[in-house]
């Protein structure tokens, strides 16, 4: 069994920042999780990949492409896989533009030329005063990253015997890499990503199953319902449902019982929490 559920601030709701604030700023940037922090999150969501010269970089997609000018960069290098570019490759970047052109009503011109971090630099920059909602993304193109990944918050205290506990949840769609990082460290906290396609149901098996090595769960929110939520807290699981960006969501699924929700509005979410 997972250990790591006593080490949560206990029975506390949790505003998950997905991505940072990325709903007003470029996800996955400093700016985007400072915001994040500002708007009172308290949990930093962010996805974790390798680059092809072994460093931890912050980033959602697999591909430089979407979230960066690496198009225009590297016109020769489709489909920009962040494994086949260096570290210093990707310190090329541009970040922080497409979202002025995707978003104006929230542009910024201090957005334009922000780098993509590596997750040393995100946890330089918050240290001990924000906690760290990581995912490890796509760890099956990147051998090795859940052991990167722990020495990394063992090297900042934000894991081991001088780490105040709770500081870090690690979360995966991948429960191989789930349970690789609970063999090296069982008292992890760590939440199972599902994504259903059809309306969720989680038999006694899995979440048995679930329980040996997670805390929580963590699946797309418009597939469950009142009796899938309320299944997983009377069995003593998390439920963490993304992303929630609607107040009425937020709402319906405080109703039912969640314990968490990723939002890319964390300020929605609390004022919803104060009238709720
Ligand atoms: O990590 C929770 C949620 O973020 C999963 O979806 O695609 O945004 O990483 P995604
Ligand atoms: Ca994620």
């Amino acid at each position: 069994e997972n250990n790591g559920h006593s080490a949560l601030p206990h029975g506390k709701f949790l505003v998950i920042g997905h991505r940072g604030a990325s709903g007003y700023a470029p996800e996955e940037t400093i700016p985007s999780f400072q915001l994040a922090k500002k708007l009172k999150a308290d949990y930093l969501e962010m996805d974790v990949q390798m680059t092809k010269d072994g460093h931890l970089i912050v980033m959602h997609d697999t591909s430089l492409k979407r979230t960066t000018n690496a198009e225009k960069v590297y016109p020769d290098r489709a489909p920009w896989q962040i494994k086949d570019f260096t570290l210093k490759e990707i310190k090329k970047l541009d970040a922080g533009s497409w979202f002025n052109k995707e978003y104006p009503e929230y542009a910024k011109p201090s957005y334009r030329g922000l780098k993509v971090p590596t997750l040393e630099e995100v946890i330089k920059k918050f240290g001990r005063n924000a906690n760290y909602y990581i995912e490890t993304k796509n760890p099956e193109l990147y051998p090795g990253v859940e052991k990167k990944l722990l020495n990394v918050l063992r090297q900042y205290h934000l894991l081991g015997p001088n780490a105040q506990s709770g500081k870090v949840i690690i979360q995966s769609f991948s429960k191989d890499s789930l349970l690789k990082i609970h063999k090296m460290d069982p008292n992890i906290p760590l939440v199972q990503l599902l994504s259903y396609d059809q309306p969720a149901h989680m038999t006694n098996h899995e979440i048995k199953d679930i329980k040996k090595y997670a805390v929580g769960a963590g699946m797309n929110f418009d597939m469950i319902d009142k009796a899938y939520v309320q299944k997983l807290r009377k069995n003593g699981l998390l439920v963490h449902p993304y992303t929630v960006n609607n107040e009425d969501d937020m709402r319906r699924l405080l109703s039912w019982g969640a314990t968490g929700m990723f939002t890319n509005y964390a300020d929605r979410l609390n004022k919803v929490l104060k009238t709720y």
